[in-house]
């Protein structure tokens, strides 16, 4: 794909999601799972965006990831506040599909997108977006967007400290709008409001949301 479609593909998206209801959205759903047995085990990408070891979001990770081994899924992890992933720098030198110029901890997630069944972001909410550590990583889907539109299933895990529901909207919608442009189905979303410190999610019920999530996924 050629950077002129992608800006073509982007406003398409953009169209369809405006006055989307995403207030209605459900905190916690496992949306298209089976489970059972005899469902297929898949390869699963997570990647994290909180530099907080044992933050809230990576405790969802974590609840998540031990779901998903007990069902038989194969599970690669991708902690990138830990990671050293060079921002995009628009040089197009992998015209949209090629070689990075950086040659960095990216080159783990080129290998495991690209042979995912289901990609994992978990994240804490910055400023009502997600964390610059995995926007980071996101961006740099630009050196191998000609290898991942392909049929993929996702997850959000999102933790944050206020309360409202309307503030995680910018990053569901985000979210929303890269799988459909990815062309990535929805398989379910953990969004974790009304925690601060590390530990706060521990006392709640989003971990065991997540681990199911993982379980049935
Ligand atoms: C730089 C920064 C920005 C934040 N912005 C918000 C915000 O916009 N809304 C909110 O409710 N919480 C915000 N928080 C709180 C975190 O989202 C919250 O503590 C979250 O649970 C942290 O997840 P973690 O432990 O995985 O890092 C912010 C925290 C930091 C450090």
């Amino acid at each position: 794909m050629n950077r002129r479609e992608f800006i073509k593909d982007m406003a398409i998206v953009a169209g369809g999601v405006a006055g989307a209801s995403l207030l209605g959205a459900s905190v916690f759903q496992a949306a298209g799972t089976s489970g059972g047995k005899g469902k297929k085990k898949m390869k699963i990408l997570v990647i994290t965006g909180s530099p907080r070891k044992n933050g809230n979001s990576a405790t969802l990770a974590d609840s998540f990831i031990k779901g998903a081994k007990e069902a038989g899924h194969t599970v690669e992890r991708f902690d990138a506040a830990f990671k050293k992933v060079h921002p995009c720098i628009a040089c197009n030198s992998c015209g949209m599909n090629g070689p990075c110029v950086f040659k960095d901890d990216f080159e783990f997630v080129r290998k495991h997108i690209v042979e995912a069944d289901c990609v994992v972001f978990a994240t804490p909410m910055y400023y009502f977006g997600i964390s610059a550590q995995l926007k980071a990583v996101i961006d740099r889907f630009y050196a191998i967007n000609g290898s991942i539109h392909v049929p993929k299933k996702a997850v959000l895990l999102m933790t944050y400290a206020n309360t409202a529901a309307s503030e995680a909207v910018p990053i569901k919608s985000h979210y929303d709008v890269l799988l459909k442009y990815l062309g990535w189905t929805d398989a379910g979303q953990v969004i974790a409001p009304g925690v601060w410190p590390v530990g706060a999610v521990k006392g709640t019920k989003y971990p065991e949301q997540a681990y199911q999530l993982g379980r049935k996924i």
